[in-house]
């Protein structure tokens, strides 16, 4: 597929996209989507997050908004800790095998960034699902991205991923915002660190590709269970070290939106 053939929407309100993306599931993306929406909002930004995984959202449970909603009757998005959210969960439970095809998922996805009055937003923050498909494809050609963020884990499989990622953005002249190493180490009980998988494999593969390194999120239990329990840790403990990562990290983050955002994508010219 060429790029730029694909019309772009325009979402007048909303300053930045910023699309979070990563080459295989399981890598904590969505995590890192949702707490790095948060560490914005808490940054003094107006956020929203538009779970962009049709297939699996995770965002309902990451943001603890356990019920369905009858489209005709609801006015969406939703908002939670001061976060406008929309995914297709908050329509259909979960558990609820969704066997659309392409078009069907293309069509929710436009209808999720037209049909929502997002109103004036400073960065809408996707969580794309995994991989680089389709639905990845033609979202990131028609939806207005400042930029990609690609989130991977340290280990090679992953990180052979992240790069057909990175190809993907690039096909489509969508500047990478930078990457991200999730579960990157851990710090022990006792103070120590210790790097679980190999660290250092994100910031390798940013040199390589001419990228920024973002940061690195350690592993800690924590963000697990507040995942799990609808209150992300960015929000519950704010004043953890953990919390203060990502606030690192959506600082940078913004200011590469910024940048991205200003740099013109040129039809068929690879950045
Ligand atoms: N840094 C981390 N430390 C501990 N657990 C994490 C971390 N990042 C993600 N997780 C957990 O790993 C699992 C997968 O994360 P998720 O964000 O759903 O991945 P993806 O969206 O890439 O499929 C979740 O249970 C999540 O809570
Ligand atoms: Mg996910």
């Amino acid at each position: 597929m060429s790029a730029g053939t694909t019309p772009k929407i325009v979402l007048p309100g909303v300053k930045h996209v910023v699309a979070v993306a990563s080459g295989k599931g399981g890598v904590g993306k969505s995590t890192v989507a949702t707490n790095l929406a948060l560490a914005l909002h808490m940054l003094g930004r107006r956020v929203g997050l538009l779970d962009a995984d049709i297939y699996g959202p995770s965002i309902p449970i990451m943001m603890g908004i356990h019920e369905t909603f009858d489209p005709n009757t609801t006015s969406f998005p939703l908002d939670r800790y001061g976060i406008k959210l929309m995914s297709m969960g908050f329509i259909v439970k979960p558990e609820q095998a969704m066997i659309w095809r392409g078009p069907m998922v293309h069509k929710y996805l436009q209808a999720f960034l037209t049909q929502i009055n997002w109103g004036d937003l400073d960065y809408l923050v996707i969580d794309l699902p995994p991989g680089t498909g389709d639905a990845q494809l033609t979202l990131t050609q028609s939806a207005p991205l400042s930029g990609a963020v690609i989130v991977t884990t340290p280990q090679d499989v992953s990180l052979i991923d992240a790069r057909k990622g990175l190809e993907m953005f690039r096909q489509v002249n969508v500047p990478v915002l930078g990457i991200i190493e999730n579960m990157s180490y851990f710090i022990g009980a006792d103070g120590q660190r210790y790097d679980i998988f190999r660290s250092g494999g994100g910031r390798k593969l940013a040199q390589e590709a001419g990228v920024s390194f973002l940061g690195a999120v350690p592993i800690d239990p924590r963000i697990a269970e507040c995942g799990d329990s609808g209150d992300p840790v960015v929000h519950k403990y704010p004043d953890s070290e953990v919390a203060k990562i990502y606030i690192e990290l959506a600082t940078v983050v913004a200011a590469e939106a910024v940048k991205g955002g200003a740099r013109e994508a040129l039809p068929g010219l690879a950045l």
